[in-house]
């Protein structure tokens, strides 16, 4: 049996004046201690989610629980959760250890008390010395951790991010992933992160919901989410996934037989439907899943190669089969000392055990 949720969000939507969805009758589950991620392009509803669970966005309809209490009508300042916002908004004119105190202030706590919290969350954050530091003489990186410090000073339950490594460059940002990560697991605190970075979801999280147009389309974590996307949206938003429309052939047990063209697929069901014979499916096929050789054989199907792309260890053909259906292959760069160029006939094959899901629309 599932936990019970820590945040529950039961059929919330949010109209804004103008008739703009941002959210369309959404539930969510966040499970205590959980680092989940909220996935999805931009105006797919994001925001709008994290402002709902803050209290700074009321549903237009549908509720918002905690712990099994209804708090949609709680006000943001009464609910036990903290935002971290895209731009940090720290105050320039205070210093660290000011700015990290500044929450704590609100509350009945003696200046003693106050002071070693504050430095326990600098400390947290590897910013234990800069207390007297002025806010406009810090890094975009040490700003971050400020604005985390300032956030996790009140012991919140949830913890929301919005974006908050996006001002980051990416050598920058993906140090901070792994230390957003290493200080969820220290705090135990429920994490609920946004960003439209994959990449970053994918490493960062245990699990991810990715939206679209104001609705969840899966929620799993990211290995799920990568080898069985539910939707052709999911599969084409997370990673490189050929998208190949494909005829259904028969049932081997567990294996979906299918052919998208002249190229034999095997494809499993997450939901037990086997399509009746010559129906037509999506599958999604990796491009590493795919093989290419020079020569052709059982299980091959030729492939014109219409574009070599480097990839550093792998090379990445664009090739079309059949009638002008286009593949991206990724071949090892020394496969056979083998080079393929444009215009050359790649046979190309399914690896052996790739799991191929069946896409819903
Ligand atoms: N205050 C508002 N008034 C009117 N429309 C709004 C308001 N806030 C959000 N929206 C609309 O609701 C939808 C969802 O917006 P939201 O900010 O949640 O998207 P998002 O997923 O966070 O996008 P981004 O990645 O660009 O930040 C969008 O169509 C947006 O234009
Ligand atoms: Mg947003």
């Amino acid at each position: 049996m599932a936990p019970d949720p820590l945040v529950r969000l039961e059929a919330v939507s949010k109209v804004f004046p103008g008739g703009i969805v941002g959210l369309d009758a959404v539930d969510l589950d966040i499970i205590s201690g959980e680092f989940i991620t909220l996935l999805g392009p931009s105006g797919c509803g994001k925001t709008t989610s994290l402002r709902v669970i803050a209290g700074f966005e009321s549903p237009s309809s549908g509720k918002v629980l905690l712990d099994g209490r209804d708090i949609t009508a709680l006000r943001p300042f009464d609910r036990p959760v903290n935002t971290v916002f895209q731009d940090y908004a720290l105050f320039p004119h205070m210093n660290v250890a000011e700015n990290v105190g500044f929450g704590l202030s609100l509350r009945k706590l003696t200046s003693a008390e106050q002071a070693k919290r504050v430095g326990e969350a600098l400390d947290m954050v590897g910013l234990g010395d800069k207390l007297r530091a002025r806010v406009l003489e810090l890094s975009g990186g040490q700003r971050q951790r400020v604005a985390l410090a300032r956030a996790i000073v009140c012991e919140p339950r949830v913890l929301l991010l919005d974006e908050p490594l996006s001002a980051l460059d990416a050598h920058l940002r993906e140090q901070m992933q792994i230390e957003l990560k290493r200080l969820q697991s220290r705090l135990g605190t429920t994490f609920v992160m946004v960003t439209h970075d994959q990449t970053e979801a994918l490493s960062i999280s245990d699990r991810i919901v990715v939206m679209n147009k104001g609705r969840i389309e899966q929620i799993a974590p990211p290995a799920t989410l990568y080898d069985r996307p539910a939707t052709k949206f999911v599969a084409s938003f997370i990673g490189t996934m050929n998208l190949l429309q494909s005829r259904f052939l028969g049932r081997d047990g567990e294996r979906l037989r299918f052919a998208a063209g002249d190229l034999p697929l095997e494809a499993t069901s997450d939901n037990g439907e086997t399509p009746a014979a010559g129906d037509t499916r999506t599958i999604g096929v990796r491009p590493e899943d795919l093989l290419a050789a020079a020569e052709a054989a059982d299980g091959t199907a030729p492939a014109r190669v219409s574009g070599v792309v480097f990839h550093g260890r792998t090379l990445r053909l664009h090739a079309q089969i059949g009638q002008g259906t286009s593949v991206v292959i990724d071949a090892p760069r020394q496969a056979e000392g083998f080079q393929f160029n444009v215009g050359d006939v790649a046979h190309i094959s399914l690896r052996r055990g790739a799991n191929c899901p069946m896409l819903s629309a």
